[in-house]
């Protein structure tokens, strides 16, 4: 569910036409929803209300100060993965001590700012990232909180680029050295096992797979504790998925999910750390873009906008599907259209869809991509030179620009020139 309805016969973001925003802003931009990001964070705090637990915000997802604030003041910790996040979140106001540090590759810098800013714990994915936390913790004279987060090798049933918990991908270890790794993990007196981790993928639309790797880690915690390690902390990850298309069943609720981790991993009695970000986010927000031309090709019509691939990748990268509506409502019995929906950019790959029923709009209509909060902007570029969209929040009847769009002058002032070019 979420706050962007239509009211008579306007697209409204909560208690805001959709058109006043963009008469002040501009188009393209993303609008979110404070009162969808707060409900969504506060079913998955609910459901896992059966454990001590933290529902930590993957902010990969969506970064901006304004949004990390609406879920750091209900309560949320944040899940980071690089030393410009980390700083994010604590820009924000989040405590280090509900910050998470996920990733691959954390560089011995990134180690050093999340242990001098304070950190929950660190998700270790090898033994090469393990000895440089030892040594970086042991230059500081700390002792750095890790979890080892484990590869279940599952299959999580989604898209190829999204999916993390196989043994071809790169991310863990195998669960199978987890012993030996935990071993080598206790011998380091830089580092404190507290716990395990595991992600096995996103935009997961079904259960079993989780179910799979959460009984995994269930027997890791038994095996790891008779080994004599302190296994007080489950991170189980993000990836819960969202219904991108209206017209699709539901993937399950956060209720759902709670009910299956308390199933699965609830008589271990540790503490219960999750780290979503698509479905706290995704449809939280949207991005709005105006007709710019229908154009009329040989066996088709490309409705062209002033939003581009650059601005939302999602559709190129993944051949994601976006709900594309127009903000004023068609009239009942309307005829529909059949477009190809493209941006500006000078590649095909830049095409949202292809063959789309929709609602009839010409140009200068505006029309919204539902399910653009979560990586929408953090994933945006300034390709083909054209800026940042502006971002803005909306809270009941107010919004405001929570990041502008640069001026073409500012763009181009980023780069600089090298003297002997003079
Ligand atoms: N935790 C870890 C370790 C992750 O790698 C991710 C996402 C999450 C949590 C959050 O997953 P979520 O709840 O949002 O599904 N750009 C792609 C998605 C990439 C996801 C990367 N990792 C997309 O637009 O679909």
């Amino acid at each position: 569910m979420d706050h962007f309805l239509y009211r008579n016969g306007v697209l409204h973001a909560e208690d805001v036409p959709i058109a006043d925003i963009a008469a002040t802003v501009g188009t393209p931009f993303y609008v979110y929803s404070t009162a969808t990001l707060t409900r969504h964070f506060t079913l998955f705090d609910e459901a896992l209300n059966f454990a001590d637990h933290l529902v930590c915000f993957a902010m990969k997802s969506a970064s901006n100060q304004a949004i990390l604030k609406v879920l750091a003041n209900a309560g949320a910790g944040m899940d980071v993965v690089s030393g410009g996040e980390y700083l994010r979140a604590k820009a924000a106001g989040v405590r280090g001590d509900k910050i998470v540090f996920s990733g691959v590759g954390k560089t011995a810098d990134e180690m050093r700012l999340a242990l001098e800013g304070g950190i929950r714990q660190f998700n270790v994915e090898s033994e090469p990232e393990m000895i440089v936390l030892d040594q970086v913790a042991q230059s500081l004279g700390v002792i750095a909180p890790i979890t080892v987060r484990v590869n279940p090798d599952v299959d999580a049933k989604t898209h190829a680029k999204i999916a993390t918990g196989k043994s071809e991908n790169k991310f863990g270890i195998p669960i199978s050295r987890a012993r030996e790794v935990y071993a080598m993990a206790a011998s380091l007196p830089g580092l404190k096992v507290i716990g395990i981790d595991v992600h096995i993928g996103s935009q997961l639309t079904d259960l079993a797979p989780f179910e799979a790797a959460y009984r995994k880690v269930a027997e890791l915690t038994e095996q790891l504790r008779a080994d004599g390690h302190e296994i007080k902390r489950l991170d189980l990850g993000g990836g819960l998925g969202i219904p991108y298309a209206r017209s699709n069943e539901a993937p399950p609720l956060p209720t759902d999910y709670g009910a299956l981790i308390e199933r699965t991993v609830g008589h271990l009695g540790c503490e219960i750390e999750i780290e979503p970000g698509r479905l706290i986010s995704g449809n939280a927000g949207l991005m709005v873009s105006k007709v710019i031309y229908v154009k009329s090709g040989e066996d088709r019509d490309f409705l062209i906008l002033d939003g581009a691939m650059n601005d939302l990748i999602r559709p190129a990268m993944y051949e994601a599907w976006h709900d594309i509506v127009p903000v004023v409502e068609p009239a009942p019995g309307a005829e529909p259209a059949k477009y190809d929906i493209v941006g500006p950019i000078c590649e095909s790959g830049d095409t949202f869809a292809k063959g789309r029923e929709m609602p009839a709009v010409g140009p200068d209509d505006l029309v919204a991509f539902r399910s653009a909060g979560a990586y929408g902007a953090v994933m945006s570029s300034e390709y083909n030179s054209r800026p940042l969209i502006p971002e803005v929040l909306v809270d009941g009847d107010q919004f405001a620009v929570i990041r502008p769009r640069p001026t073409y002058e500012e763009m181009i002032a980023r780069d600089t020139v090298p003297k002997w070019l003079d």
